[in-house]
């Protein structure tokens, strides 16, 4: 595997999920795998989960790894083709992807949507740009609109968690005091999409999600009505991603509080887990006593985030062979 941002990249995805379990019963079957290879994780964006996850999934195949955090202590660089750089900026990204390309074998790559330009963010400008001048296979640590280390990772806390062979899953919008990426809900949606789950998403009038990744699933506005019945509640907040009205995209158009997941919302559902991706506003995406409560899974979907990372980078510890 070459590059990593969406689904489809892992081929056979049953295989992928019995991957997952092999590695996660023996987490360092493949150590020899990544003997005298680096990994330079380049950070264009804040980490906590995805930073320490895949840095240990990079060690468990006995790696090295090199961290970039490009906003400190890094030249500050320019991504747009064409600008007089006669600003702060010193250096381009045009020159900078090949040289970081020199030091190491593996890329992952954290940069966000800048949530003005919903054609730049969409066209996935910053990825595209390592895929093509890097010369090193490269995956996504979440990208403008995908965040599928996350995704995979929470497909896996299913599997794990489901006491029904087909549960019903569902994406809620909550409120949040920023503006935030559609990555997650776009990936997650996705993955939810490729797997054997009854699939719902629900969210106000205006925070319709593209339509590549919405598939085939259920969009429902009644929040009551798609949480019934629910055996994994997915909370997130995302900013306005322009479908029905482009000049609205990146915005907050709501902040409407009674979104917010508590124990009466919990209540509706099928004595669900809930799961979040984290980091998460508390008392406005979900109440403390959700979280805190035993069908609360955010930890142990966190800890999956090791094992989606130890796959993803697995498949291109391989193709590096051949
Ligand atoms: N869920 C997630 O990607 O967390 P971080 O932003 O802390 O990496």
């Amino acid at each position: 595997m070459r590059y990593f941002s969406r689904v489809k990249d892992l081929g056979n995805l049953r295989q992928a999920m019995q991957e997952a379990k092999e590695i996660k019963n023996d987490r360092f079957k493949y150590v020899e795998l990544g003997k005298n290879k680096t990994l330079l994780m380049v950070f264009f964006n804040s980490s906590l989960r995805t930073r320490l996850s895949t840095q240990k999934a990079a060690m468990n195949l006995g790696m090295n790894v090199i961290v970039l955090d490009v906003n400190q202590g890094a030249w500050k660089l320019e991504t747009e083709r064409g600008v007089v750089m006669d600003g702060d900026k010193s250096e381009h990204l045009l020159e900078a992807i090949p040289v970081m390309g020199c030091y190491c074998d593996i890329i992952g790559v954290r940069s966000f949507a800048g949530l003005k330009d919903r054609d730049y963010d969409y066209a996935e400008t910053v990825f595209n740009q390592f895929v093509q001048y890097s010369g090193r296979p490269v995956f996504a640590m979440e990208t403008a609109t995908v965040h599928p280390l996350q995704a995979f990772a929470d497909l896996i806390t299913i599997e794990e968690y489901k006491e029904v062979k087909r549960p019903k899953v569902v994406l809620t919008w909550a409120p949040h005091p920023k503006a935030l990426p559609q990555a997650v809900p776009n990936s997650f949606a996705e993955w939810m999409n490729a797997a054997d789950v009854e699939f719902v998403i629900t969210h106000p009038k205006g925070y319709e999600l593209d339509s590549t990744f919405v598939g085939d699933a259920i969009v429902e506005y009644d929040q009551r009505k798609a949480l019934e019945g629910a055996d994994f509640v997915y909370a997130k907040n995302w900013s306005c991603p322009g479908v029905t009205n482009p000049s609205d995209y990146g915005q907050v158009l709501s902040k409407d509080m009674s979104w917010t997941i508590d124990t009466e919302h919990m209540s509706w559902t099928n004595d669900a887990h809930f799961m979040h991706c984290l980091p998460v506003r508390r008392n406005m995406i979900v109440s403390d006593d959700v979280i805190e409560s035993p069908r609360s899974i955010v930890i142990p979907e966190a800890a999956n985030r090791e094992i989606s990372a130890t796959v993803v980078i697995k498949r291109m510890l391989e193709s590096l062979n051949i």
